[in-house]
Order: structure tokens, then C-alpha cells, then sequence
């Protein structure tokens, strides 16, 4: 067994890692996992390497699609992960909101439970199950089975997706690798959700069911979701028949082809397929940069067609460090308003995604403002007076998308002390680290996007094929993430 793990590693690495054995007082399995294992059985342990710069591969599927082993985040943190070989793409996180240290101390070992563990950070994950083996599917399916009559299964990666689902893997939430987003299923709908300080989520995004081919039954449990292999993202309630499908662009093309869906640290959903060479961006749930949670930051406005982003505080300019810190929490509490907040005003913006924000009627700008004024939950108000729309945000600022109508008046508040543009402290740094690095490092793989404008701005349908290294293509997703990294 030994030999066959050394013979994996260069010939001048050879001889020191003999003496590592040696001297290693852990003696019991010497194999170091430099190489992929079939299954893993009880008394398994592995240690990362200090040689290894992105990943120690520990466990392959039999196809050799995909492995599980260490992946080195932010120079020495280390996740286990299971990664697709070809892309070296992440496709699901053990840990992804606790990393391990990259050093000796750490070690993955399998007593029934598959646990890493570092005892000098504390760090313990764990599957908490009692079972005989782990195997990686040719899914990407990590399961840990017990052994019997029939192999069963007593747990799966496929039941604690990360921000990744792949075809055929039942899957009813994701959060982003930042943090910051998450998709969640409603009684009849699948939402995209951002996180705010304190306060409850907003739903910037939904996608009711159709039931066009079945339909939702009250009482007959929570609805869940899948990609099939046929090119859609369908949701299910019970049966095998969807109570929806939204078609990627290769709906019902010929395969195999293999299909992912992510929730990008942008917020956006999006799917891809691998063509054997790169993945394909095939499906996104947001068309427009504009329409998405926050592409320019807290009090950033982002105008359609026009390149890039400006700040709702037009005395400020756009850098790409932001506008002005996030707000937090709410306005109440003990206190003069004018000592907690000071307004600042702006035509021609609406909301990003005003069918989702809370609509009121009003009969003035200063009936709207006054709505918003009164109200401590309130962070800003914008009046529309040609419908009479007051939409009232409850949540601190994010951006904002600008119109030509200068009709359209915004009224935002800014907790005093915020007007410094520093930038927004991010929910959990040490994950936003990691997925800088990660998207960075690994997912320089080039996608092809093939966008499709929506007639509702009253664009015609365009189609354009954009090569290039990821975050070029996703450079307001990338500003989104620098804005919350660390300071
Ligand atoms: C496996 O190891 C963990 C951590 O050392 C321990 O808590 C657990 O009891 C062990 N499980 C079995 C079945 O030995
Ligand atoms: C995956 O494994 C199953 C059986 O375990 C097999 O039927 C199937 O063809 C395999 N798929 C691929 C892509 O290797
Ligand atoms: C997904 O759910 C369907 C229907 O409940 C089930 O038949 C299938 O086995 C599930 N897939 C996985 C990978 O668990
Ligand atoms: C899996 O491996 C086969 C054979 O090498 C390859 O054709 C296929 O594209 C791979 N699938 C994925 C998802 O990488
Ligand atoms: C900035 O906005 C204020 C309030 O809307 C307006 O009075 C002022 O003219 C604007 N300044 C510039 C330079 O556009
Ligand atoms: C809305 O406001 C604009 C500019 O203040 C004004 O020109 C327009 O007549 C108003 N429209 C209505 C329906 O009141």
C-alpha cells in the first residue's frame, strides 16, 4: 500500500517521504493519501501534504470524474471537497463555512464516521454515522454505506448541498460560498434570498410553479427540486412528474452531457454544462447585471445598457470600493431620528426588483416619504407619480437600478457615521476569503456564456457568445465579492 502512495509522488520527494515514514508515530496505515483510493474502509487516515499546492486527491469515483480529497484554500486552509477531476471545479464542501488548517495537525480518518479533525484549532466535522465504507459515486454522490445484504446508505453529500447541485441530485436549498445568498423553496415557488444584518432575508428573486404537467396538492409535503439530464430544472412535489420546468438552452439536445447548477457568490443562479472540454453556461435565473441583489454595493445605482455603476449620492463617485458602508439592523429604538440617520435624495431610480418589494398607495412624493419617515423598519421609499406606487425597502439600502424618468423619486435614509466609504465588513470573512481564492485559482476555466436579453426591456433579443476567463465574464459578481471581503 505504501509504495503504491509513494510511487504517485516525484522520485526526489520519494526519499523524504520514506523518512517521513519513519519517523511518522501514527504508523498504523503509513499510506499519505497522495494517492485516490476506490472506498474507504475503517482505520483509513490521511494528512494533507505540505508539497501539495490545490489538492490531495484521497477518494475517485470509478469513472475518475470526480474525487474527494483536500483542497488548499487561501495558501493554508483546507476543505474537503469533492472536485470534478477535469475542471478542478468544486462541486460540494464538507466545511465550507469552518475550513481546517492545512498542517500536520489536521487529519481525515474514517471510524464509521468520516470526521476531520485538527485538535489545535478545535476543528471537528463529522458524518456521525456508524457505517462500514465511504465511496464516491460516479454522481459526484459521496455516501458512507453500511455493508449487508444490500449496501445501504446512511449518509450522502447529495442531502448537504453547498452552493453546487449536480443533474439528478434532490436538493430543496444552496447558499452561496460567500454566505450572502440562498435559494430556498416556497409552497409553490423556488426564491433566491439575501441576507441582511439583522433582520429577516429579502427575496429578490421568485419563480412561481406553472403545474402545467402536474400540479401542487396542499397537504401533500414541501416541494423540492432537481436538474434533469433532459436539460431543465424541474420542481417536484410527489411523483415523478414535474410541477415546473425552467429549460436550459440545451433542453433536449443530445448527450451525455453532465449538468450543474451554482448559486454564485453574485447571487445569481446559474446552470452549466460540461461538453467533455469546458463548461457551458446554459441557464442563468437573472438576465440582467442590474437585476441582481447588489451589483454595485450598498447605495450603488446600476444603469441598464450603460456600462457599469455609479452611487445613488451623486456628490459621491463610483470606485470600486463601493459608495458607502452597508446599513445594519433597523432605525428604532431610543433616540432622535435626525441623530441616527440623515436623508439623501435621488431621481430617475426605482427598485431592482419592485414587483417583490412591498407596494403602497400614495398620493404624493410627500405622502410616500412620509410612510418611510414614520416608520423605523424603513430604509428608504421611492415614489413613482405616475402610478402612484409607493415602494417601501425594509431592509438597509442595496443597489438601486437607474430610469431615465426623472418622475421616479427615491428617498434613501444612511445611519449617521456611514457616510465613510468603507467597505462592507463581510458576513464571515474567512469564507469570503476562500471563495475569492477559490473562484480565482480554480475557476479560471473559460465558460462560454450565450446571453439572452429579455424583451421586457424592450430589447430585442440578442445573442452574444462571450469567451473568456470567469471572473472577467462575472465582473460585477467579482466587484460584489471584493466589496465584502475583508477590509
Ligand atoms: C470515531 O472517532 C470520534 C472522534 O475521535 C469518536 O468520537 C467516535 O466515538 C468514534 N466512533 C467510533 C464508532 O469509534
Ligand atoms: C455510473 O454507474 C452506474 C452503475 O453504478 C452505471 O450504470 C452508469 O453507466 C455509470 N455512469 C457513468 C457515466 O459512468
Ligand atoms: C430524488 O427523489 C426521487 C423521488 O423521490 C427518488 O426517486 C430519487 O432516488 C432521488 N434521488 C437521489 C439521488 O436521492
Ligand atoms: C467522464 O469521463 C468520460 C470518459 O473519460 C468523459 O467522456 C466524460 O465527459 C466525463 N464526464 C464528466 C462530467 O467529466
Ligand atoms: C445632485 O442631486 C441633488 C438632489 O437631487 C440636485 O439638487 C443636484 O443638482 C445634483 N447635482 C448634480 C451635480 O447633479
Ligand atoms: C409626475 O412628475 C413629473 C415631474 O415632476 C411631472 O412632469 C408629471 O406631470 C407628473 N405626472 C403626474 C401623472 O402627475
Amino acid at each position: 500500500m505504501s509504495s503504491l502512495c509513494i510511487s504517485m509522488v516525484p522520485i526526489r520527494l520519494q526519499f523524504a517521504l520514506i523518512v517521513l515514514l519513519f519517523l511518522s508515530s501514527e504508523t498504523t496505515r503509513p499510506c499519505l493519501a497522495v494517492t485516490s483510493n476506490q472506498e474507504l474502509l475503517k482505520g483509513f487516515s490521511a494528512v494533507p501534504l505540505s508539497s501539495v499546492t490545490s489538492f490531495q486527491p484521497i477518494l475517485s469515483d470509478q469513472s475518475g470524474n470526480f474525487s474527494l480529497g483536500f483542497l488548499r484554500l487561501n495558501r493554508n486552509q483546507l476543505a474537503l471537497a469533492v472536485l470534478h477531476v477535469a475542471s478542478s471545479e468544486p462541486l460540494w464542501l464538507a466545511n465550507p463555512t469552518h475550513l481546517a488548517s492545512w498542517s500536520q495537525s489536521t487529519r481525515l480518518f474514517f471510524n464509521g464516521s468520516l470526521i476531520i479533525s485538527d485538535p489545535e484549532t478545535d476543528f471537528l466535522w463529522s458524518t456521525a454515522t456508524n457505517g462500514d465504507r465511504v465511496v464516491l459515486l460516479n454522481t459526484s454522490n459521496l455516501q458512507v454505506q453500511k455493508k449487508g445484504e444490500s449496501s445501504s446508505v446512511i449518509w450522502q453529500s447529495f442531502d448537504f448541498p453547498t452552493n453546487t447541485v449536480v443533474q439528478d441530485q434532490n436538493f430543496t436549498a444552496l447558499v452561496s460560498s460567500n454566505g450572502l445568498y440562498s435559494l430556498r423553496m416556497g409552497n409553490d415557488f423556488m426564491g433566491l434570498y439575501a441576507k441582511h444584518g439583522g433582520g429577516s432575508d429579502e427575496l429578490y428573486w421568485k419563480h412561481t410553479a406553472l403545474e402545467a404537467k402536474a400540479e401542487i396538492v396542499e397537504g401533500n409535503g414541501p416541494i423540492y427540486a432537481r436538474i434533469s439530464p433532459d436539460g431543465y430544472l424541474g420542481m417536484y412535489q410527489t411523483g415523478t412528474k414535474p410541477v415546473d420546468v425552467q429549460k436550459f438552452n440545451n433542453f433536449q439536445r443530445p448527450h451525455p452531457l453532465f449538468l450543474m447548477v451554482r448559486i454564485e457568490p453574485d447571487g445569481n443562479l446559474k446552470g452549466y454544462c460540461w461538453d467533455g472540454s469546458t463548461w457551458l453556461l446554459n441557464y442563468q435565473g437573472i438576465d440582467d447585471t442590474c437585476e441582481l441583489p447588489n451589483p454595485c454595493g450598498p447605495y450603488g445605482l446600476c444603469t441598464p445598457g450603460r456600462s457599469g455603476c455609479s452611487c445613488l449620492d451623486n456628490r459621491t463617485s463610483y470606485s470600486a470600493r463601493g459608495c458607502m458602508k452597508e446599513g445594519y439592523g433597523d432605525l428604532c429604538g431610543e433616540g432622535m431620528a435626525e441623530d441616527k440617520y440623515w436623508v439623501m435624495r435621488r431621481t430617475g431610480v426605482e427598485p431592482a426588483h419592485k414587483e417583490l418589494t412591498r407596494q403602497e398607495r400614495a398620493s404624493s412624493v410627500e405622502e410616500c416619504e412620509g410612510m418611510c419617515e414614520k416608520d423605523c423598519r424603513c430604509w428608504g421609499a421611492l415614489y413613482y407619480n405616475a402610478t402612484g406606487y409607493c415602494y417601501v425597502v425594509e431592509h438597509p439600502i442595496q443597489t438601486m437600478v437607474g430610469t431615465g424618468l426623472e418622475s421616479k423619486v427615491g428617498y434613501f435614509k444612511v445611519r449617521k457615521g456611514a457616510g465613510d466609504r468603507r467597505r462592507r465588513v463581510g458576513l464571515s470573512v474567512g469564507i469570503v476569503g476562500g471563495v475569492v481564492a477559490m473562484m480565482g485559482v480554480i475557476g479560471a476555466a473559460s465558460y462560454t456564456m450565450r446571453r439572452r436579453r429579455r424583451r421586457r426591456r424592450g430589447v430585442e433579443e440578442e445573442d452574444r457568445v462571450i469567451s473568456g476567463p470567469y471572473k472577467n465574464l462575472a465582473s460585477a459578481s467579482f466587484r460584489s465579492i471584493e466589496m465584502s471581503s475583508s477590509h
